[in-house]
């Protein structure tokens, strides 16, 4: 359960970026489970997050990677980054203070592998959602997993990178959402590396 203080830090970030924090309250947890149970297994590999927040998914990440395996959560609003990483930290995760498309350049930088999953809660709309399909692409291994929550993001996620698996709606969170399922077909050649 969050805690009230919690709730504020939260619903203050939603009222200075409205657009991309898109919901008054984090996920709950039937939400969680839906979404972890929608990225399947996790093998000792790296596991993007995008949309951090203040954790909720980021902590349940945590106890499902396997112990050789690597989170690496990024959240580009600066008062939800400082709290996540004040609250949460260990060896198997880094909290990456930077915009999500970034993710394939972070990867190279670091001397890290292609991703195994991607697991997304931010909006995904408009003209930025190709360049973040591209960028999910470019650093999903083939096969990799991509989990995106969006109530009316269908179209905006048909991406020839990409083979659509499903969808779930799920009403039990505020705003109900939709968790697509997709996988990454066989990696990107923009990779750059
Ligand atoms: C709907 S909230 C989800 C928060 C949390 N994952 C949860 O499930 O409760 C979306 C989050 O994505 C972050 N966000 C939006 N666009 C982003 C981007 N391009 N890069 C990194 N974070 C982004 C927002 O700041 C916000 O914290």
């Amino acid at each position: 359960m969050n805690s009230l203080r919690e709730r504020l830090i939260f619903l203050s970030g939603f009222f200075v970026r409205p657009a991309t924090v898109r919901s008054v309250s984090q996920s709950t947890r039937h939400m969680t489970d839906r979404i972890l149970y929608h990225a399947g297994a996790m093998n000792g590999g790296v596991v993007v997050e995008w949309g951090a927040g203040l954790g909720v998914l980021t902590r349940r990440l945590l106890q499902v990677i396997p112990p050789d395996g690597y989170l690496l959560s990024f959240e580009n609003h600066p008062q939800y980054a400082r709290e996540l990483k004040r609250k949460l930290s260990g060896p198997q995760l880094e909290v990456v203070a930077e915009d999500a498309s970034k993710t394939p350049e972070y990867l190279r930088q670091r001397g890290l592998p292609k991703a195994s999953h991607i697991i997304s809660t931010i909006p995904i709309r408009g003209e930025d959602a190709g360049q973040m399909l591209d960028a999910a692409a470019a650093a999903l291994e083939p096969g990799g997993r991509y989990v995106q929550i969006g109530l009316w993001c269908s179209r905006e996620l048909k991406n020839s990178s990409f083979q659509y698996h499903g969808r779930e709606l799920v009403w039990w969170n505020v705003p109900p959402e939709v968790i697509h399922v997709m996988e990454c077909r066989n990696g990107s050649a923009n990779t750059g590396g």
